[in-house]
């Protein structure tokens, strides 16, 4: 199984894809995570990254297309893989199609703005494994520490109010095009085009988390059984 989120700095993406990857086995391949771990590192690609991600900006499409193509050429995703912030762009999207990726599900959470920032500034991360926890929403078993290694967590310098703000408004910038572009090859004639569905993220994690496993449910089931495609268009059904 392809998958693909969509959805705003803070939604709860990275949180969504851990039940996935745990459920379904597809590596979460988040560029997030990735230019994170390049920036711990001091690599050429880390230190160019950095400028743009500290001040909330994106780190320029070319980078970040040879970044997810070589990633998703590694032998764990042969059988599938849960891309988490890419694209972020149209540009980014139309590379992905014009090399073949070609993505079974393209899910977008959406969330108002008040809780994504909520979201965003009570936010703790254990960077070495991308473990994401929340002060209040979901705090781990000892105050500041990871659960699985016990080592130390730290706060994302873009979770800073006007940082998070800032990639808010970035998202804006581009998301009615990405949408667009995605909820119109699922509507379009290429049977092999994507499927897209917009679910809510409002309740608790685990309530995100069932929403969108029943339309992954749905997907899989109709996969195995074509009698059972689903063809609805609203919030939490899909559009094929
Ligand atoms: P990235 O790390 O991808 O950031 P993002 O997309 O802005 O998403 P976030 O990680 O902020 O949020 P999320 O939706 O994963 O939420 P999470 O699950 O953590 O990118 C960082 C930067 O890298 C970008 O700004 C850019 O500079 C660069 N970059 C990355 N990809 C790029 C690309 N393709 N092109 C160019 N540049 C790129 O949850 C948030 C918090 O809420 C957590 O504390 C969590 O515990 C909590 N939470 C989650 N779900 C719930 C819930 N249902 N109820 C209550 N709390 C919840």
């Amino acid at each position: 199984m392809k998958l693909l989120f969509l959805g705003p700095p803070g939604v709860g993406k990275g949180t969504q894809a851990a039940f996935v990857t745990e459920r379904y086995g597809v590596p979460q391949v988040s560029t997030g995570d990735m230019l994170r771990a390049a920036v711990g590192k001091g690599t050429p690609l880390g230190r160019l990254a950095k400028s743009h991600m500290d001040c909330g900006g994106l780190v320029p499409d070319d980078l970040i297309i040879d970044l997810v193509r070589s990633r998703i050429a590694e032998p764990d995703c042969g059988a599938g893989f849960l891309l988490d912030g890419f694209p972020r762009t149209l540009t980014q999207a139309q590379a992905l199609t014009a090399a073949g990726v070609e993505v079974d599900f393209v899910i977008e959470f959406w969330l108002g703005e008040v809780a994504l920032l909520q979201r965003s500034s009570g936010r703790l991360v254990h960077l070495p494994s991308g473990r994401t926890y929340h002060m209040v929403f979901n705090p781990p078993r000892v105050s500041g520490r990871d659960d699985v290694t016990g080592e130390p967590l730290a706060q994302r310098a873009d979770d800073r109010i006007d940082t998070a703000r800032k990639r808010l408004e970035l998202y804006r910038l581009h998301a009615n095009a990405l949408s667009g572009y995605y909820r119109a090859r699922a509507g379009g004639a290429d049977a092999h085009a994507s499927c897209y569905a917009r679910i809510s993220a409002t309740g608790d994690r685990h309530q995100v988390r069932d929403a969108l496993f029943a339309v992954l449910d749905a997907r899989v089931l109709s996969v195995l059984d074509p009698r059972l495609a689903v063809a609805s268009t609203d919030d939490g059904g899909v559009q094929r």
